[in-house]
């Protein structure tokens, strides 16, 4: 599908994206905007080098795609100077190969915070209160009345919430439980989260002058003292080497036997089978995961565990959020082509 075909450059758009703001901004500046049609929903770098072809000055792609040394050679043969990954995660992005192209790398931070931040607290709610479970249930028609023991779960109040990566994403889930439901507060990260620990002690000022019980932060020298002290535990860490597999089978037996596990970051931030089993022998522990380790795959057994609630990689879902990802990694491209700086975000 293409727009405005006389534009002098050519941009491509691996997969349709939301809303026509991104397209519009494109063709007002003498852009030819084309968008891939095929069905297939994870293309192949020769599905994607047939889409560069012989000229192209920029593309939009996505977290599905490897974006490596053959693409990115392949994106400076046809002119190309512009990649954005309509993602804040670019793990899928090889920087370093784009760089040596001249091909500079854009991705979406911001415009998903607060949507990915919702889909881990609706996780964190869903496991504490088993939800997914208790509908399971009634759609069964397996209710036939009340019961003092019928699907008893967490109370989140004066519980502590469990931050792994306090960056935005992460800070802002924080601040959701916290003011949302009055948890207490220990999180790790290489760099300290000041706003959000000036956020928690005021509002726990503000309870206390409220007569209320004042939440209370902690920021933990190791992930292990997360791990071991939080009922509710979060990720938010970007995928690297040095976060693979993060969460593993040592990790998981310091938790708490009825802790909750909620994932909205990379899949293989945590070993997958190690948590299937984890979850076979521990059926108080609870998971929320929106990512897995081989996307579109989960690993056997997952799908079976009642204690395991399992969403497919839609934590930035929101119709204002992804059309303003799209928006963002069509201005990335723009900016790139017109000579204006892209939003290349290395940093959280
Ligand atoms: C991202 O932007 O990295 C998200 O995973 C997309 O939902």
């Amino acid at each position: 599908e293409a727009w405005n075909p006389s534009g002098k450059y050519r941009v491509v758009s691996t997969k349709s994206m939301p809303g026509t703001r991104w397209i519009r901004l494109l063709t007002d500046q003498d852009c030819r905007v084309e968008v891939c049609t095929e069905k297939k929903t994870i293309l192949s770098v020769e599905d994607i080098l047939a889409l560069i072809g012989e000229k192209c000055d920029g593309v939009i792609g996505q977290l599905t795609e490897d974006w490596g040394e053959v693409l990115f050679s392949a994106l400076k043969r046809a002119g190309g100077t512009a990649f954005s990954n309509m993602a804040v995660g670019y793990n899928n992005v090889d920087v370093d190969a784009a760089t040596k192209y001249g091909v500079a790398v854009g991705n979406t931070p911001g415009v998903l915070t607060e949507t990915t931040a919702e889909l881990a607290a609706s996780l964190s709610l869903a496991a504490a209160r088993r939800i997914v479970e208790a509908d399971e249930f009634m759609r069964a028609g397996l209710y036939d009345g009340w019961l003092p023991h019928l699907f008893v779960g967490n109370l989140l109040k004066g519980q502590t919430v469990g931050v792994i990566g306090a960056g935005r994403i992460g800070s802002t889930y924080a601040r959701m439980m916290i003011e949302g439901f009055k948890m207490n507060l220990i999180y790790y990260d290489l760099y300290q989260a000041t706003r959000l620990e000036n956020f928690v002690t005021a509002y726990g000022q503000f309870l206390q002058a409220n007569g209320e019980q004042p939440v209370t932060w902690k920021r933990a020298a190791t992930m292990e003292d997360v791990l071991r002290a939080a009922d509710v535990i979060s990720l938010h860490p970007i995928l690297d080497k040095t976060t693979y597999h993060l969460i593993n089978k040592e990790r998981l037996s310091i938790m708490k036997k009825d802790a909750i596990l909620v994932n909205c970051s990379r899949g293989p931030v945590v070993d997958e089978a190690a948590l299937v089993e984890h979850l076979k022998v521990n059926p108080m522990f609870r998971v929320g995961l929106d990512v897995f380790e081989d996307e579109p795959y989960m690993k056997p057994g997952l799908a079976e565990l009642k204690n395991a609630i399992v969403v497919p990689h839609i934590a930035s879902a929101s119709k204002w959020t992804r059309e303003g990802m799209a928006t963002l990694a069509a201005l990335n491209v723009l900016g790139k082509i017109k000579g204006y700086p892209v939003w290349a975000d290395p940093n959280r």
